[in-house]
């Protein structure tokens, strides 16, 4: 081009077309390029002498080394994905004007299962819930889940969740986990009653899924599907597993390998015994949401319940198959990056405090564990039809930084716009409307409903034993009596019988109930003594 610069492709090789060759296709080079001719060369003043610092193969090497890892995850830092596609076999256009639930649309997929507390070299038969994250490449963006094997969970308040998730980390002064000590997990959980759901299921014979091919996954969160016309619904998505539902019990699980749930996947999906999971969505409108809070308290933006599926009953929307590992784990499943705020247009987030805090959770821990232009990676780049632009330039790592285009929004080289999908002037911002709360973690005796429908009614004789068991060998470790006392009385408010069978086994008297008590100082809506 007059100036001596050669031609942009000859500058730009991004090893892609290195990648995926075989090693014996490969010459071995340093990270410049340059060739050599052995990997254990060194340079050294002699036979005995000390290494040089020009010797930029060696320190190439080692400085690379140095930095191969990334953060783990904060939470569900151990797990295993693979890849497939997603097929909507039903179709959805009635109540959402999102493509991919449009009758016959298929969209890649990615999924990621997890365990939540441990590290990362830390067991995949933990009882812990577990993680279900599933990238859906949709031909309008990616749309994330980010969700778990269970319908419920431990708060509906985001400022506890640092806290609760402390109480399954490293003690700062006995550098103990759980597993050694549970006095801080029951500490918390006898503090904050609202957890009980949560816990009666992580206790019970569903609190190890063998593997991740044989457990649901549930968004658990109240999202919103918008239609054309700007009308919605609430909407509850659950992943069934077509596996079917397999758990172990305490025995099996401490034999089990630390990585049984990645050899289960990696080897089903080789040997061509592909797992897949049928999607369906339980939909509510706003009125019945403000029936449901009248009728029976059960707030649609409160993840510590479930809908009730009698007057909820699921929809089928399509089947998630997946067929295919990763060929390289780090660049494919340590590096995905799944976050809630990822939506297409059709989805919307509803107004649960949990979610909300979420969304912007997530992409900064991405941008802190990954980097700023963690969208750029191949995992995590969208696969749109159309070809994409926008005004993020620059930051580490910039591989795709939109060449000579406009950094601005500009007129003389203008970017295009997609159609408002619906008119704004309908879209309903009001939501559900209660009480304004600030508490939002208030206890109210319907919190111990489904928990005691699940004691009384699912558990059968022999469930009841081992969830007893379970607790009480689990509370073994836990060093102080008062905090025993306090969970005995929130189990009493599940049922009398099991906390009368947990006294037994745990040899200490709980408390008669939560009338009594306060849970940290307040929110207590149970309270007898005032207001709490
Ligand atoms: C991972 C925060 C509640 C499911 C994470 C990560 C953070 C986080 C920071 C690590 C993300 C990363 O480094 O990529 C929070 C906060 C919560 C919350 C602040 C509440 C206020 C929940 C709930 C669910 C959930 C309610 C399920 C319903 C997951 C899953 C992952 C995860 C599945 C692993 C994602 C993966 O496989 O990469 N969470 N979380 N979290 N969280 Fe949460």
């Amino acid at each position: 081009d007059g100036h001596g610069i050669v031609a942009q492709e000859g500058h730009m090789n991004n090893y892609k077309a290195d990648k995926e060759a075989p090693s014996q296709e490969c010459i071995y080079t340093t990270s410049n390029g340059v060739p050599m001719p052995h990997p254990y060369e060194v340079q050294r003043v002699g036979p005995n002498g000390p290494l040089l610092l020009q010797d930029f193969h060696l320190i190439d090497l080692i400085s690379h080394f140095d930095r191969e890892r990334i953060p783990e995850r904060v939470v569900h830092a151990k797990g295993s994905g693979a890849h497939g596609k997603f097929v909507c076999t039903d179709d959805m256009s009635d109540l959402c004007l999102a493509a991919m639930f449009k009758k016959g649309a298929e969209c890649p997929v990615t999924v990621r299962f997890s365990t939540v507390g441990g590290e990362s070299g830390s067991s995949d038969s933990a009882r812990d819930p577990r993680g279900f994250s599933v990238k859906f490449k949709t031909p309008e963006g990616n749309f994330d889940w980010v969700a778990n094997n269970t319908p419920v969970f431990f708060l509906r308040d985001p400022a506890k969740f640092p806290h609760f998730i402390h109480t399954q980390k490293r003690d700062p002064e006995t550098h103990l986990t759980g597993a050694d000590d549970s006095t801080n997990f029951w500490d918390y959980l006898s503090q904050n009653p609202e957890s009980i759901h949560q816990v009666m299921i992580l206790m019970g014979d569903r609190g190890i899924p063998s593997g991740w091919r044989f457990m649901h996954g549930y968004y658990g969160h109240s999202l919103k599907l918008v239609n054309k016309d700007g009308s919605w619904v609430y909407a509850q998505f659950h992943l069934r597993s077509d596996q079917g539902i397999k758990t172990l019990t305490n025995e099996e699980a401490a034999k089990k390998s630390p990585d049984y749930g990645q050899a289960d996947l990696f080897y089903a999906i080789k040997d061509g015994n592909y797992p897949s999971w049928t999607l369906s969505v339980q939909t509510m409108t706003p009125k019945e949401a403000e029936n449901l809070w009248k009728e029976k308290k059960i707030n649609v933006l409160d993840l510590s319940h479930v809908w009730p599926h009698s007057a909820f009953p699921l929809r089928k929307i399509g089947v998630m198959t997946l067929d295919q590992n990763a060929s390289n784990y780090f660049a494919e499943i340590e590096q995905i990056a799944f976050n809630p705020s990822h939506m297409p247009p059709g989805i919307e987030p509803s107004a649960d405090p949990v979610l909300q805090a979420r969304l912007f959770s997530y992409p900064d821990a991405h941008r802190h564990r990954i980097g700023a232009n963690y969208q750029q990676l191949p995992v995590n780049a969208p696969v749109c039809p159309y070809k994409m632009g926008n005004f993020q330039r620059d930051g580490q790592m910039a591989f795709f930084n939109q060449g000579s285009r406009s950094n601005y929004l500009s007129s003389i080289d203008p970017i295009q716009f997609r159609e408002r999908s619906v008119n704004l002037n309908d879209v309903h911002g009001g939501d559900f409307l209660s009480n304004a709360c600030t508490f939002l973690s208030t206890i109210y005796p319907e919190d111990f409903n489904q928990p005691r429908k699940l004691w009384e009614k699912v558990f059968d004789d022999g469930a009841k034993d081992r969830f007893i068991e379970t607790v009480s060998t689990h509370m073994s470790t836990c060093r102080e009596p008062e905090i025993i006392k306090r969970q005995i009385a929130i189990f009493r408010e599940v049922s009398d019988d099991l906390a009368t069978r947990l006294e037994k086994a745990t040899g200490i008297k709980g408390y008669d109930g939560i009338s009594n008590l306060l849970f940290n100082g307040s929110h207590n809506g149970m309270y007898k003594g005032g207001i709490a």
